[in-house]
């Protein structure tokens, strides 16, 4: 690697930041340009459904590094700035502002959007999605006590949106058109508690009721399969996201779901690697290729990528990890599984503090840790170790997890 050599991260947001200050962690001399559409320096998004949602955290402590970090290191961040199109045989892109820049290695750290609703009225004021800290501050200035806040889809954002709203004195009403609230995420004795505390917290949730339209009412409407509808002062939709991948398509580059990399992060075109939610990779613990929406790997894959463009290259393959906290849960999931086993309980959910261990044949291909941090470790380990364990034995806390495995 020469000191004139120029990387280019396209995207600024979690992953493209640790790309770029890892660079320079690891002594890259050369030129790093970090493009980035929003206007602020990379950031975290989980507190944006949290705690900066409830305004208990300010916007500084969601950034992975100080804005003055990316001047200090020469890191040339251009805020506010599209890729247009990038050339992978000249090795140029092209910027919304119409410069034209040469790179040696290129980083899609795109991320995600929002999936839209393509419905009536979907664009109607009041109506929001969250994914930056703008839409998260828009949603705040409506979360005023007794506001009317119905929430489109149970998932991560839906249910954490509600603790959040709930907490702030709303009433909180949750359309969710599956059968059950994360569906996507827990098994279904998980998923059930889950409403049942949230129904225990005032929320009102529906299941497998879908959103025919919005209509202008007092001031919103949010109209449901069915015929039931209800006026809404804020409606926040969260009903998933998709990957940015259209600037990697239009340059030739593989992709399906995603940008298609190695476990370290390169791309079958020369020079082109991926990170973070963009990046559809090969996990070699799980021997298979996956995409992850998650704060560990869009830290952990993009320091990982970044290694590997210093010249020290290392897979990047770890269990997969989330979390969410709703209400007084703090709520941990490890393993990514392809379908959930036998659900085996260790705790008191009554109480509020458990874990469930998910055995498929088995062997534990996941768990969920609701406030017992203490057990994720031990889980980490048996999934990444693909462990076969007694349920008695896992569902008996008076046997300590790190004798068993
Ligand atoms: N009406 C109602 N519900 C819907 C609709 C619809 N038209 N379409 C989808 N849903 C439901 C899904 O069934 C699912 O329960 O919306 C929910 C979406 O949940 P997630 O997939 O968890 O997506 P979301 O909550 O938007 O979170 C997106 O943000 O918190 C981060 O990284 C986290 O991956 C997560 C991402």
């Amino acid at each position: 690697m020469t000191a004139a050599e120029s990387i280019v991260i396209v995207g600024a947001g979690q992953a493209g930041g640790w790309v770029a200050a890892t660079l320079r962690n690891e002594g890259f001399t050369g030129r790093v340009v970090l493009v980035g559409e929003e206007s602020y320096a990379p950031y975290e998004r989980p507190p944006l459904s949290k705690s900066l949602l409830a305004g208990e955290r300010p916007i500084e402590k969601c950034y992975i590094r100080p804005p003055v970090f990316y001047t200090e290191r020469d890191v040339d961040l251009r805020l506010g700035t599209r890729v247009e199109e990038i050339d992978t045989v000249r090795r140029r892109i092209a910027l919304s502002d119409g410069e034209r820049l040469a790179y040696d290695k290129l980083v899609f750290a795109t991320g995600a959007r929002v999936r839209r609703l393509k419905l009536p009225g979907a664009e109607l004021p009041g109506l929001h999605y969250l994914r930056t800290i703008d839409d998260c501050l828009a949603i705040r200035a409506a979360l005023k006590p007794g506001a009317r806040v119905v929430l489109v889809g149970g998932g991560y954002i839906g249910l954490e949106v509600a603790a959040t709203a709930r907490k702030l004195g709303c009433a909180v009403v949750i359309v969710e058109m599956q059968r059950m609230v994360m569906a996507r995420i827990v098994p279904e004795g998980i998923s059930r508690y889950l409403a049942e505390l949230h129904r225990g917290h005032g929320v009102e949730i529906l299941t497998e009721v879908g959103v025919a339209g919005f209509e202008r009412g007092s001031p919103l409407r949010v109209c449901c399969d069915g015929g039931r509808n209800f006026d809404a002062d804020l409606v926040v939709v969260g009903v998933g996201i998709e990957p940015n991948v259209e600037l990697a398509r239009a340059a030739g580059i593989a992709t399906e779901d995603g940008v298609v990399v190695d476990e370290f992060g390169r791309s079958a075109v020369p020079g082109i690697y991926a990170a973070g939610d963009v990046a559809r990779h090969f996990n070699p613990l799980l021997g298979r290729h996956i995409r992850l929406e998650s704060w560990q790997n869009a830290q952990n894959q993009a320091i990982a990528v970044a290694r590997g463009l210093c010249g020290k290259p290392v897979a990047y393959g770890e269990v997969p990890w989330f979390w969410s906290d709703q209400f007084d849960l703090k709520i941990q999931i490890v393993g990514l599984p392809e379908r959930w086993g036998e659900v085996v309980l260790r705790g008191d959910m009554a109480a509020n503090r458990f874990t469930a261990f998910s055995l498929a044949d088995g062997i534990v291909n996941a768990a969920i840790a609701v406030n017992t941090p203490l057990d994720i470790r031990f889980a980490r380990k048996f999934i990444a170790e693909r462990q076969r364990l007694a349920p008695s034995a896992l569902a008996d806390p008076q046997i300590p997890l790190k004798t068993l495995g």
